[in-house]
């Protein structure tokens, strides 16, 4: 809150006042620490920590160290933590290691984190997601290759059978029951998300995974209804966003992730997702979450602090819907710019909340607020040290 004076005149006479003075009154201001509503979920700030991969699990199942890494952010401030990209069939897994969500016995070590990110005053999500023709690799810091089927590797579906490069292995293409199957797993997924108690769930339509994948036309090369024009290239989104929807309460918000662009020309744009946006807030998505890249390899990529802001920004403007801004966003004041400014309604941070867990509470200071502490180390840190004592 700010204390502005009132522009136009205050005629009460309330308390004695005398009639048309001004009145300094609070009005709301909207700012990083501003709380922000979607349906029946408050979130505390504008603070998101970004879905990140652990490559940490076995056979999909959360474990101590998702809890830990979860726990932490939510400990350390932030309004909201997303569960990493969660495999909706065992074939939609990045890696081996991959959590899931294909199977009811997911429920319980999900539904672990989310009490314990619950009770810190922070919102649990889970993004649920499908790795179409770039599944069955090793995890990232084993070189990220593709594995064989001696190393546990699986056949990758996609739109088409177009590898992700040359030398990749050919994807099966999805046939119509392939394509009915997997709107039901969508479906299915969001249901176990429910019964794990998620508040928030963002399906996973970028970074050049299966439902990309069938938006661009880099990758898309179908004939039928789910290829060819942008329609229906956006069919398959369109139909796991709508029944994903029918499957959640009233109450709580669907988030859905895409890629704004391929940074690639004839690729998929900037233009055609706005007109995405428009299509899923008419099925009542309530926010976009706004990255880009990952159909190719060959992608030429201007990588800038916030050099997806502007994505963000575009969509919500153009389409309508509220937008969350990702991407090399690591000081307080550029996250706080972006909300103030109206670039996007959310901020969502990866990297730099595992380089400093604590992110969301320096922001806290950096802007001059006390941080919302959980209750074991607020009592014995709440009275800041004076000015000259701070160390910045
Ligand atoms: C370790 C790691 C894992 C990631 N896993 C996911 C994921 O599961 N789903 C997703 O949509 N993006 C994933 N991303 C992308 C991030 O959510 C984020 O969009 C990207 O890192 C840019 O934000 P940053 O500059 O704040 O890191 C991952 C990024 C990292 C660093």
């Amino acid at each position: 809150m700010v204390s502005q004076p009132l522009s136009h005149p205050v005629s009460s006479l309330e308390h004695g006042a005398r009639a048309d003075i001004e009145h300094d009154v609070e009005l709301p201001e909207t700012d990083l620490l501003s709380t922000f509503a979607l349906r029946s979920v408050e979130l505390r700030n504008r603070i998101v920590m970004s879905p990140m991969c652990q490559y940490s699990a076995t056979d999909g199942f959360a474990n101590d160290w998702h809890l830990v890494h979860l726990g932490s952010r939510a400990a350390g401030g932030v309004a909201l933590a997303i569960v990493e990209a969660s495999a909706v069939t065992p074939a939609g897994r990045i890696t081996p290691s991959d959590l899931g969500i294909w199977s009811d016995a997911h429920i319980e070590p999900l539904a672990r984190i989310v009490r314990f990110v619950q009770s810190q005053g922070a919102v649990a999500g889970i993004q649920i997601a499908h790795a179409g023709r770039k599944a069955s690799t090793a995890p990232p810091w084993s070189g990220g290759g593709v594995l064989s089927a001696d190393e546990g590797g699986w056949r990758v579906v996609a739109p088409s059978a177009i590898p992700f490069f040359e030398g990749a292995p050919v994807p099966i293409a999805l046939d119509a029951a392939g394509i009915d199957a997997l709107v039901d797993s969508f479906e299915a997924a969001a249901g176990r998300a429910l019964a794990a108690g998620f508040r928030v769930i963002e399906i996973h339509a970028a970074h050049g995974y299966l439902l990309h994948e069938f938006l661009s036309p880099l990758s898309n090369q179908r004939d039928d209804e789910y290829g060819g024009s942008r329609e229906n290239r956006m069919r398959l989104l369109l139909r796991v966003a709508e029944r994903v929807r029918t499957r959640i309460p009233d109450e709580l918000p669907l988030f859905v992730r895409i890629s704004a662009t391929d940074w690639v020309p004839g690729g998929w744009d900037i233009d055609q997702s706005v007109v995405l946006a428009r299509a899923l807030r008419e099925l009542g998505v309530d926010l976009v979450d706004v990255s880009s890249g990952g159909t190719t390899p060959k992608a030429r990529i201007p990588i800038a602090p916030g050099y997806q802001v502007p994505f963000a920004r575009r969509i919500r403007d153009d389409a309508d819907i509220p937008t969350g801004a990702v991407g090399l966003i690591t000081d307080a004041p550029f996250a706080n710019q972006i909300i103030t400014g109206g670039d996007a309604d959310l901020v969502l941070l990866a990297r730099e909340l595992l380089r400093e867990p604590y992110w969301a509470h320096r922001a806290y200071h950096d802007l001059d607020e006390e941080p919302p502490w959980p209750t074991p180390y607020g009592y014995a840190v709440k009275r800041r040290p004076e000015p000259a004592m701070r160390s910045r």
